[in-house]
């Protein structure tokens, strides 16, 4: 049974991940990483990973880009894969895991949702052959605090779509100031906030006389647990250093 230890593991994500991983037989939690102490967690909890001198399977990171270096030293000493969730890496900081993952296997993803990334493959299958005779749009809805727009995750998906046509694509984020047709190498992006939605994206391929679309709605945070979860099961079966993604696990799934 791998032997987990989720960092960052008394803030919202890491407590979903912990909450998972209590309920499923086939994990343990061995100890948490975060800077905040607190006494009520079922498993010791260390305020750096330097303190741990215990043995685990796969480290799971839902904490902030200020605890890299200490995971990165950790996994690279003691040779245990690392997950890493958290957002927000600085150009310098992925050097550093890039660097890292020639020594240990590092699993990062902006996106842990295994159904976002089964889409991704799915839209980039689409595209490939629709993408000469359909016009792409990606439709994102997120809840009214959202700051950023569009989402991380709709760039994602419109990279995926502009891999997928194999012919030149231009991202078009705003229509309001265009006043000309759509033209074929467009990829249109779009934004709606209001109220509590977690996060919607929705593809359409529109072609003549026929439209097809493809949807992801995220729930709930326990989305993004559920993936880093079956990220650690996966990357504790993995021997070899490298750096992992997504599209490693769903290619394994489908
Ligand atoms: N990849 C994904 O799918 C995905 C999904 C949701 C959130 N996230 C990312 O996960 C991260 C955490 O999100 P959250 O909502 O749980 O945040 P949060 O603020 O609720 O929790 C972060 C936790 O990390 C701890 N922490 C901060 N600095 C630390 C350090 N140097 N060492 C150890 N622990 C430290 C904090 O004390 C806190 O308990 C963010 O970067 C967020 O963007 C990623």
């Amino acid at each position: 049974m791998p032997k987990i230890i989720i960092s960052g593991c008394n803030g919202h994500m890491g407590r979903v991940v912990a909450a998972l991983c209590e309920a499923d037989p086939q994990v343990e939690v061995v100890a948490g990483f975060d800077v905040i102490g607190t006494t009520d967690r079922a498993f010791p909890v260390y305020s750096s990973p330097a303190q741990f001198s215990g043995q685990a399977d796969a480290v799971i990171d839902f904490s902030s880009p200020a605890a890299l270096d200490g995971l990165l030293s950790f996994g690279t000493a003691t040779k245990t894969p690392l997950v890493l969730a958290t957002t927000g890496y600085s150009p310098d900081q992925l050097k550093q895991i890039e660097v890292a993952a020639q020594t240990v296997p590092i699993f990062r993803s902006g996106n842990m949702s295994l159904g976002i990334n089964v889409l991704l493959e799915l839209v980039k299958k689409a595209a490939a052959v629709l993408g000469n005779s359909c016009d792409i749009e990606i439709v994102e809805r997120h809840h009214s605090r959202k700051v950023d727009a569009p989402s991380g995750t709709a760039l994602m998906i419109a990279d995926a779509a502009a891999q997928g046509c194999g012919h030149e694509t231009e991202f078009v984020f705003e229509r309001h100031s265009v006043r000309h047709p759509r033209e074929k190498k467009e990829i249109g992006i779009s934004s709606v906030r209001g109220g509590t939605i977690v996060g919607e994206h929705e593809i359409i391929f529109a072609g003549h006389d026929e439209v097809m679309e493809i949807k992801h709605s995220a729930m709930s945070r326990e989305i993004f647990a559920q993936g880093a979860v079956a990220a650690a099961k996966f990357m504790a079966e993995i021997q070899i250093p490298g750096l992992y993604d997504m599209s490693h696990l769903v290619k394994q799934v489908m």
